[in-house]
């Protein structure tokens, strides 16, 4: 799917100085494709070969005309803490709109929907329906939850705690996501209003979750479930932010909802290479875990094949 590789249209990167975004900023440049890196603050933009970058928040609709003027396609990732979400995506996504982008490549959420049972699910829903309303080329990529955020999921006392239930969720590589956004990115023209769920290999429960990093690093890692009150509670507890609380205990419920039980061949098919597991996310990251405490006292924090 490298037909459209040659041709010199402008991509235009959010989130390029996030995890995400700056991952896919960095396969951009890598293919040799030209890109506007849109960024809050620019002593924070990466620097990268063929591109520039434009700084615009999303509230500064002005700015942000002016940096997707002349893009062909915008990568698009929400602003996930902002006060009104649903307004300011509207905003966005007119504006894209209106300076002549023809396609948005948006980074959504597993399952979105209008009746999610969580608000990520929701608002990732509403802004799809906007993208939509405006007729304009589209590409939706719904990652599962990031593997990556998997470690801070777990306590220092070993524990992973939440309203989850035995519902199941197949983590996905934020590096898994990146690369189907960069193939997507590099011919656009081939995935015009598709609509891709990119998971990771299986869908397990927390349970099993908790088992799986016990046995791969020798660290006593156990999952204790709540109820959404003990969890709201729990979290308030340690000093979490009412959005790290909301963001938290709403991928529990949609854990718990079976929302999030599903596992999808995107990773494969779109980029040549499976999806990475458990088991491989912790070879890369082989003290990802190290806060836990070892099993009995004496285990190895080593990943097993
Ligand atoms: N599936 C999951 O498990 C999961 C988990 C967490 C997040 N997500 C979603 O995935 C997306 C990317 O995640 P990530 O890990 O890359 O998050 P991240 O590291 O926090 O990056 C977010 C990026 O968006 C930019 N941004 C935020 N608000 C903005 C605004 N109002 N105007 C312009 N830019 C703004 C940030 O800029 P600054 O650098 O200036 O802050 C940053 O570059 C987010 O939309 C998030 O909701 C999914």
């Amino acid at each position: 799917m490298g037909e459209d590789l040659t041709a010199e249209r402008i991509i235009a990167t959010t989130g390029a100085t996030g995890a995400l975004g700056g991952r896919v900023a960095a396969r951009l440049a890598r293919l040799g494709l030209p890109q506007r890196l849109v960024v809050r603050d620019l002593n924070r933009a990466p620097e990268l070969p063929k591109s520039s970058a434009v700084m615009a928040a999303y509230e500064d609709l002005p700015a942000l005309g002016r940096a997707v003027r002349g893009a062909d396609v915008l990568f698009l990732v929400a602003a996930a803490d902002a006060r009104d979400r649903g307004e300011l995506h509207r905003r966005v996504v007119e504006t894209a709109v209106s300076e002549g982008v023809r396609h948005i490549v948006y980074l959504s959420f597993l399952n979105a929907a209008a009746d999610a049972a969580c608000a990520l699910g929701r608002d990732h829903h509403a802004v799809e329906a906007l993208i939509r309303a405006t007729g304009v080329a589209h590409t939706f990529l719904r990652p599962s939850l990031y593997l990556d955020l998997l470690p801070g999921w777990i306590g220092e006392d070993g524990t992973i705690r939440g309203p989850a239930g035995e519902g199941r969720v197949a983590w996905v590589s934020r590096d898994d996501v990146a690369d189907v956004a960069a193939a997507v990115l590099r011919a656009p023209r081939a995935h015009v209003n598709r609509v891709y769920d990119v998971t990771g290999p299986e869908a397990v429960s927390l349970g099993r979750t908790a088992t799986r990093l016990s046995t791969l690093t020798g660290r006593t890692i156990v999952y204790v479930p709540q109820t959404t009150e003990e969890a709201v509670g729990f979290l308030r507890s340690r000093g979490a932010s009412e959005q790290e609380v909301e963001t938290r205990v709403g991928a529990c419920a949609a854990i718990a909802a079976g929302e999030l039980d599903a596992v999808s061949t995107t990773v494969a098919r779109l980029t040549g290479h499976p999806a990475r597991s458990i088991e491989g996310y912790l070879r890369k990251n082989p003290s990802a875990l190290s806060h836990a405490p070892l099993f009995g006292g004496s285990g190895k924090a080593v990943a097993a094949p």
